[in-house]
């Protein structure tokens, strides 16, 4: 079976996170969803999330592509995850390309950075409905 990781805040879930999800699926059996916590997101990317922790998780579980959530809380955690739950592929919208490819010789897992979805973010999201 394998195993693929991918990380994300994920809030207020678009079909940009759904197509990031599926594609991610299809690299693998089983994949989990490195979710950031609310305290990562404001301490490390100055970030408030509109959905808290629990409300995104729910979401992201509730999602057929997605096996298992669990919290992202700092940047170090990326090996050990991938050793913890054997994961085979790593990987992220390239947004990131590069970002990881230390990965690949810290462990065994391939790092795959997948094209995103043009014209969508929660970023955008957000902004739009201010002008509303
Ligand atoms: N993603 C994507 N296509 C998009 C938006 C996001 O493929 N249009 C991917 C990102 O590359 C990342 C994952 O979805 O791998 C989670 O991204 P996240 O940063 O939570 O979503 P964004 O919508 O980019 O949020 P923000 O605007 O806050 O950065």
């Amino acid at each position: 079976m394998k195993r693929v990781i991918t990380y994300g805040t994920f809030d207020l879930l678009h079909y940009g996170h759904i197509n990031l999800l599926r594609r991610a699926k299809e690299q693998g059996d089983y994949l989990v969803v490195a979710l950031s916590t609310d305290e990562f997101n404001w301490d490390e990317k100055q970030k408030k999330c509109y959905f808290s922790y629990e409300k995104r998780k729910q979401l992201l579980e509730a999602i057929r592509y997605v096996d298992l959530v669990i919290p992202e809380e700092g940047w170090d955690q990326k090996s050990s995850d991938i050793e913890l739950y054997h994961i085979d592929k790593f990987v992220m919208g390239d947004d990131w390309a590069g970002k990881f490819d230390f990965l690949q010789e810290e462990t065994d897992a391939e790092v795959i950075y997948l094209p995103r979805t043009p014209e969508v973010s929660t970023t955008q999201i957000k902004n739009d409905l201010k002008l509303k």
